[in-house]
């Protein structure tokens, strides 16, 4: 895509400005598209719009609102979007996290959608479109449109850039026809969204999901064959690009080795060397199964004594979107489960598990991943979930174990993982004890052909085919003309 302009659009930014007493520190949020389009960005040096979230993001940009970043080794531009306090809650709280976020999860916690947040949703998607017009130099860029927080974005943009190429990835499920049908404002939810000339999810499962819904609801010309929809203007492309990782993962460079790892997470716990640690990494969101698993390492000890003192269950959850109920009740869920299954098998200065909330930087998240014998990923559903590519990535040594949930897509490509029903912790206790149990040999078996993999459909060939896809059509419209 020689001389094309590129830029990204996402709710959540890549670093947040915070104000500590009279420093500024920077943080790198816990966010899997984060991580996933930094790399992107950083090869394209394209621009990268988002909301400007952190307490010391405004002392930290420019007068026209840009930022270089990353701060250490600046590479591209951060242009932040201001939202008051009325819009954060409406957009961001209310319609995107209390109604889109339950409604595509299927996630047994009731979407709430209502009118007012609506409108505040559609305003601020209005507010990310006057900046991307603002912002390009061009009258085609590709604009790279990211995630549920703006499925109103990508029509406004041709409303406004009609020779734009619009690259959607919408990096949650997409719930069958039935359960989108909730949504007040289906209609114009997937109209929005058509309007991108590439809409990406990561499964087919996800993208036939989404044809149904057209099918159901819209006015609309769908060829199966080419996986498109048209409803009139530019027909869109619809398929699957399954998300994933830098390959190595940035983060890994300069960290200890695979036994540096171990024996410094084991130091740093007061664990032996012979103890076993599993591992669980993710954002304290009701999505990831966090409770359910806990409750599975109780089941495994109250069945299986021999391993009473024999390993540890780390549990590293970052707070999110705490203001909302759903998430502050879990918090608590997950604590008190930990705190009774501490109490009934603590002994000699041991306990089972280590409920850790806080927010990790990448490299201390590599570095328990080293340290781990496992790592459990049981999301009772899940768009993608790269912790799980993450864990293989840091597996330079060929070992470890990975349990995953048959709800997270990454169980469609890594297939060598122990698959696991979430809801189901009788069977989830097991197949920790197999985890637990699993020879060299075999573990070695399973992460090289994992390895392989996640180095092959690394983030860039991700990107790359949706942007390949991208020049095709733009090649395509100039033969034509
Ligand atoms: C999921 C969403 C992302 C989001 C991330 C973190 O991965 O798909 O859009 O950035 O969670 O959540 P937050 O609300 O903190 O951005």
């Amino acid at each position: 895509l020689p001389g094309s302009e590129v830029i990204v659009v996402s709710n959540r930014e890549p670093y947040i400005h915070d104000r500590d007493g009279d420093r500024i520190i920077v943080r790198r949020p816990a966010s899997g598209l984060v991580t996933a389009l930094e790399p992107i960005i950083r090869a394209t040096r394209g621009v990268w719009i988002a909301h400007g979230s952190g307490s010391a993001d405004r002392e930290t940009v420019n007068a026209s609102d840009r930022v270089a970043v990353p701060p250490e080794d600046p590479a591209y531009t951060l242009r932040r979007v201001w939202l008051t306090e009325e819009e954060e809650n409406g957009y961001y709280y209310r319609f995107s996290n209390e109604g889109l976020w339950p409604l595509c999860h299927i996630a047994f916690v009731r979407p709430q959608f209502r009118r007012e947040d609506w409108e505040i949703y559609r305003a601020v998607n209005q507010r990310f479109a006057d900046t991307i017009v603002a912002e390009a130099k061009s009258k085609n860029p590709i604009v790279f449109v990211q995630d549920y927080h703006f499925a109103l974005l990508p029509r406004m943009i041709r409303q406004r850039l009609p020779e734009a190429t619009v690259i959607t990835f919408w990096h949650i499920p997409w719930p069958n026809a039935e359960v989108f049908s909730i949504c007040p404002w289906r209609e114009e939810i997937l109209d929005g969204l058509l309007g991108s000339s590439i809409l990406g999810f990561h499964t087919r499962f996800h993208v036939n999901n989404f044809i149904e819904s057209v099918d159901r609801f819209m006015e609309s010309h769908i060829d199966r064959e080419l996986s498109t929809i048209s409803t009139g203007g530019e027909a869109t492309l619809v398929n699957a690009y399954p998300i994933s990782i830098e390959w190595p993962p940035r983060a890994l460079l300069g960290l200890p080795t695979v036994g540096d790892c171990r024996r410094r997470v084991r130091e740093q716990l007061g664990l032996g060397p012979d103890v076993k640690i599993g591992v669980g990494v993710e954002r304290f969101d009701y999505t990831k199964g966090i409770p359910d698993r806990l409750r599975a390492v109780g089941i495994l000890l109250e069945r299986h004594p021999e391993w009473i003192g024999r390993f540890v269950f780390i549990q590293v959850a970052a707070p999110t979107r705490a203001k909302l109920d759903a998430y502050r009740g879990l918090q608590e869920e997950a604590m008190a489960v930990a705190e009774t299954i501490n109490a009934r098998y603590a002994r000699d200065g041991w306990k089972p598990i280590e409920l850790i909330v806080r927010h990790h930087e990448p490299e201390e998240v590599l570095e328990l991943f080293r340290a781990a014998d496992f790592c459990v990923v049981t999301s009772l559903h899940d768009g993608m979930n790269l912790v799980a590519k993450e864990f293989v990535a840091s597996r330079e040594d060929d070992r470890g174990v990975l349990v995953l949930s048959t709800f997270a897509g990454a169980s469609r490509e890594l297939l060598e993982a122990l698959l696991v029903n979430p809801y189901d912790m009788d069977t989830l206790a097991e197949t920790l004890v197999r985890a637990l149990s699993m020879s060299e040999e075999e573990q070695r078996d399973r992460m090289r052909l994992m390895r392989e993999l996640v180095r092959d459909n690394n983030v860039y060939a991700w990107a790359g085919s949706m942007l390949m896809e991208a020049a095709r059509m733009r090649k395509r419209r100039e033969v034509q003309n």
